[in-house]
């Protein structure tokens, strides 16, 4: 469930058909700048418990920019990273004394009831599966797995302990996906009839970029040739977290890059030739979705556009795109600020489209609620498996390929 979304839409009767509609016109004037009606705002956040989650954070890198500190309901029990500075970066920024030297230390503490688990991709299932082994409830950086095997050990492993698990996945709660969620439960897109979404992070050879992400102390890092569709969370959340929709055939080309030693069947640990993917997907409502990884086009950034028979919305993007909001026959160009949704400490924006903050209120909050989190482990592999099958596709020449599910039998 999501915080943000108003509660799921009753019947449609004639009247609430009037009403939903009339709010998303609110909304959307909104966007141009009038009075949005009360009722259509994201809740406001209030106090709720005055218990505290008891986490430990794992990996110092992109694990030192969430917020559990600063969350009333959490209080970081323990960190930890194999490298002692990093270590102690996330002991300063989450302003805790204990610190374990591995992973494999800190799940045997009593009192961590839920680790953090920022390690690199290959690690995830692994620690993931670890950390349930001792009890502990998991949130966890992207891509959720990297194998069709590691989905199934992981839904699994959810099933037998009955432990909670979440994927921190950033373009869930960017502003446009946020908004592009309200306004589909809302009826103002109409059928979603199409989307396009893709993220590009270019780091090509001889880059500064491709220095630091593909080698740290003159070794490769688990970045080091990844394989673009192993990477898809970031654009398939697009689609899969607005409609819920289910992604279950792919056709993917893949792009072999010439001249660049860090692709190709020997060149890295993934055996993998493609530096980018673009994938043609087919959701269980019939709906085609074109999803895009790239590692070197000349773009940057996750964005996304969506076309319903009502409605569209586009996100501005690094061409100069400017965000666009169109629906009721009304035209917008801003975002509204959800930040009223999180404690006040949290108002802050920390990257991504400042999602950083909300995904750590959700999980912390799903936790205390005794609820699943918004994007649980099933969302998660929605959004993770479509993009191993791509990957398989890419290299059979795009043949379409059927995606298996991993939801709840
Ligand atoms: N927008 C996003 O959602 C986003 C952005 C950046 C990174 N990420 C994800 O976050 C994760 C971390 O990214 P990063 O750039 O910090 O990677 P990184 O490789 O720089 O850092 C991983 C850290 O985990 C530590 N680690 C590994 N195994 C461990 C163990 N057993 N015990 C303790 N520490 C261990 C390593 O020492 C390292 O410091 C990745 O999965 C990446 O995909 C997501």
């Amino acid at each position: 469930m999501d915080d943000l979304l108003p509660a799921a839409p009753e019947a449609l009767s004639r009247r609430h058909f009037l009403r939903v509609a009339a709010g998303a016109a609110g909304m959307t004037a909104a966007l141009a700048g009038a009075a949005t009606p009360a009722e259509l705002m994201p809740p406001v956040w209030q106090p709720t418990s005055d218990r505290k989650l008891r986490i430990g954070v794992v990996g110092g890198g992109f694990g030192l920019s969430f917020h559990w500190h600063e969350h009333p309901n959490c209080v970081v029990e323990a960190v930890s990273d194999l490298m002692p500075d990093r270590c102690q970066a996330l002991q300063q920024r989450y302003g805790c004394t204990k610190a374990y030297p591995s992973l494999e230390e800190l799940v045997k503490d009593p009192r961590v009831e839920a680790v953090a688990i920022f390690t690199g991709a290959p690690d995830h299932a692994r620690h993931m599966l670890l950390c349930m082994d001792h009890g502990k409830h998991v949130i966890s950086a992207v891509p959720a797995c990297l194998t069709l095997e590691d989905a199934a050990a992981m839904k699994a492993k959810k099933e037998q302990t009955g432990l909670t698990y979440m994927m921190a996945e950033t373009s869930y709660y960017r502003p446009h996906t946020i908004l592009a969620r309200r306004l589909f439960r809302d009826g103002a897109f109409g059928e979603m009839v199409y989307c396009e979404a893709e993220y590009y992070h270019p780091w090509p050879p001889g880059s500064a970029e491709r220095h630091n992400l593909a080698f740290r102390n003159g070794e490769r890092t688990w970045r080091h040739g990844l394989p673009p569709m192993l990477y898809p969370t970031h654009s398939t959340a697009f689609l899969v977290g607005v409609t819920g929709e289910r992604l279950t055939r792919v056709s993917c080309v893949g792009h072999r890059p010439a001249g660049d030693d860090m692709y190709g069947p020997e060149a890295n640990a993934y055996k993998n030739p493609f530096d980018a993917g673009m994938g043609m997907f087919l959701t269980d409502g019939g709906h085609p979705f074109r999803c895009n990884v790239s590692w070197n086009i000349n773009a940057h950034g996750e964005r996304a556009q969506w076309f319903g028979t009502k409605g569209a919305l586009y996100s501005d993007g690094s061409g100069g795109q400017p965000t666009s909001v169109q629906v009721l026959g009304r035209n917008g160009a801003g975002l509204p600020d959800f930040m009223g949704a999180l404690p006040p400490a949290m108002r802050q924006d920390s990257g991504h489209g400042g999602s950083h903050p909300f995904l750590t209120h959700e999980f912390v909050m799903a936790l205390i609620q005794e609820r699943a989190p918004a994007v649980d482990l099933y969302e998660a592999l929605a959004y993770t498996v479509p993009g191993i099958v791509a990957h398989q596709s890419s290299f059979k020449d795009g043949e379409q390929l059927p995606i298996p599910s991993f939801d709840r039998v």
